[in-house]
């Protein structure tokens, strides 16, 4: 038998990588826990965080939706609904002769006249949310597509 001794020889080469594996894991020193239980990665934030002021607008600074409402669209969410097929004898949108009839009387009373109601016209022309200025601009808006 000359093999035995060889098998041994390799055996043992084989072995060693092994051996010293098992004793790296079985190594329990602080050191060699610490490197085993490192972390896989760290999160490093590029920019320190410290907190800016925000320029959202907060509730006290957001306005009424009311007074953002351009003239068009005041008049398309609550003046509409008459003006746009004359209900209740309510001057037509674009009915100039109508319309420059009533203008004569001068666009401070018209602006009185829509703000307090008239006739059949109700206060604010229901937009009762409305400013006098968010009214004046669907008067305005009125006016224009009315091609005065
Ligand atoms: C419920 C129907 C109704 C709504 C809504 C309405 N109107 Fe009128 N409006 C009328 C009627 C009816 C008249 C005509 C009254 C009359 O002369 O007998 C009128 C007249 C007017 C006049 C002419 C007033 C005058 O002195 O001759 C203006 C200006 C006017 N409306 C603007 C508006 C505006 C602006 C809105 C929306 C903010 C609006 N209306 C909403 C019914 C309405």
């Amino acid at each position: 038998m000359r093999y035995p001794y060889l098998i041994i020889i390799i055996g043992a080469v084989l072995n060693l990588p092994m051996v010293s594996i098992a004793a790296d894991y079985y190594d329990r020193s602080q050191e060699a826990i610490h490197q085993r239980t490192q972390p896989l990665g760290k999160v490093q934030l590029l920019q320190p965080e410290t907190p800016t002021p925000s320029t959202a607008p907060t509730v006290d600074t957001v306005q009424p939706a009311d007074v953002v409402l351009s003239g068009e669209q005041v008049y398309q969410q609550y003046c509409a609904l008459c003006h746009i097929n004359g209900v209740a004898g309510a001057p037509m949108l674009t009915d100039q002769t109508e319309w420059q009839t009533r203008l004569a009387q001068g666009k401070s009373v018209l602006l009185q006249h829509v703000v307090n109601g008239y006739r059949a016209m109700p206060a604010k022309g229901t937009c009762t949310k409305c400013s006098e200025q968010a009214l004046q601009a669907a008067i305005d808006y009125m006016l224009e597509q009315a091609g005065l």
